[in-house]
């Protein structure tokens, strides 16, 4: 096994540690002429990642954890995606389970992969996920997390997410130029960061252009669809009923689609609706859903990064980061 570390290789390169790092594992932040410098040096000296080493000091394995919601959503099959594909670049092998928005499965699920000695995990927390200790406790036994889309925050972890605020007000803000000034929200569980993020987005739009807020017109349930149906059924009681609807995600509208559809209404004569994500499967509703697109892929491959940027770079202590995706306004019919 080499004994060559990343040290010396940026010293030999007079570069910094982290650009190594960052050009070994294809980092798209370090120019293509330096990350050839690199990794040919790297190969020429028979360089050995010192996670390796670590690994085996640590009886740590070539695996990382990979935790979501449900796999079934294409919003999380796309960012396993992006995940795999680094993680396969960088020699490891992910293992994909899934919490199905249960946070006591969620932490089971977490010690058993703890158990086959994972170097790393990478996680979106589950709708009713409320404690962060268990996720300390982790980082305290030396294992590094990256979490992604819904995020624990205030812990020594790195995060990607998107501009959950600013999709949440595009979106919103779409909806008032298109002449609805009736707009309600259905939204998700107030422990999480996504649902905090657009409900501010939502209530900002509102107020930038004097809309008052009819607080009867905000509901609060679930992330899937039969969550939609109920919050579509909770806003078609109250009296006034909304012209708009802004979804937490598209699985959400998807449910409120089948609700207004039941009671004889058309989209978005007599309602509009929005989503969040972009999930292929709403361009095929009738009529296709006006939503805000994430960078699904991207944000599996950013946290993929940043995560093995942090098992490589074991030398100076760790500063955890937040990367920031932009989301995009997708009109079509249902607005
Ligand atoms: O549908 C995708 C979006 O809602 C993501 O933000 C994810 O958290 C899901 O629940």
């Amino acid at each position: 096994m080499g004994s060559v570390t990343l040290k010396d290789l940026s010293k030999q390169l007079n570069l910094s540690p982290s650009t190594v790092s960052r050009a070994l594992n294809d980092h798209p932040a370090i120019s293509l002429t330096t990350k050839e410098r690199v990794q040919k040096l790297a190969a020429e000296l028979k360089y050995q990642p010192n996670q390796l080493a670590r690994g085996l000091h640590k009886k740590r394995t070539q695996i990382i954890g990979v935790i979501v919601p449900e796999i079934r959503h294409d919003f999380f099959s796309a960012v396993i995606s992006g995940i795999e594909e680094i993680m396969y670049k960088a020699g490891f092998t992910i293992m994909v389970c899934q919490s199905m928005e249960d946070s006591q499965r969620e932490i089971e699920t977490l010690e058993a992969m703890l158990a086959h000695q994972i170097s790393g995990l990478l996680i979106s927390v589950s709708e009713n996920t409320k404690n962060s200790l268990p996720f300390i406790s982790v980082l305290e036994r030396g294992y590094p997390i990256v979490f992604f889309d819904r995020v624990i925050e205030n812990i020594n972890a790195s995060c990607v997410v998107v501009d959950d605020f600013d999709g949440a007000f595009q979106a919103v803000e779409h909806l008032i130029q298109s002449g609805y000034r009736d707009i309600a929200y259905i939204g998700g569980p107030k422990n999480l960061n996504i649902q905090r993020k657009r409900l501010h987005g939502y209530r900002t739009a509102l107020k930038k252009n004097s809309i008052s807020i009819n607080r009867d017109w905000i509901v609060s349930t679930g992330l899937n669809e039969k969550d939609g149906i109920w919050g579509a059924q909770e806003l078609f009681k109250v009296e006034k009923r909304p012209r708009a609807i802004f979804c937490i995600n598209d699985p959400v509208a998807t449910g409120v689609y089948s609700v207004v559809q039941e009671k004889g209404l058309s989209i978005p004569d007599d309602v509009a609706v929005i989503g969040f994500t972009d999930d292929p499967i709403v361009r095929l509703l009738n009529p296709p859903l006006s939503t805000i697109s994430q960078p699904k892929v991207e944000m599996g491959k950013s946290a993929a990064r940043l995560l093995l940027e942090q098992i490589n770079h074991t030398e100076t202590e760790f500063v955890p980061r937040v990367v920031t995706l932009k989301t995009k306004l997708i009109v079509r019919k249902s607005t």
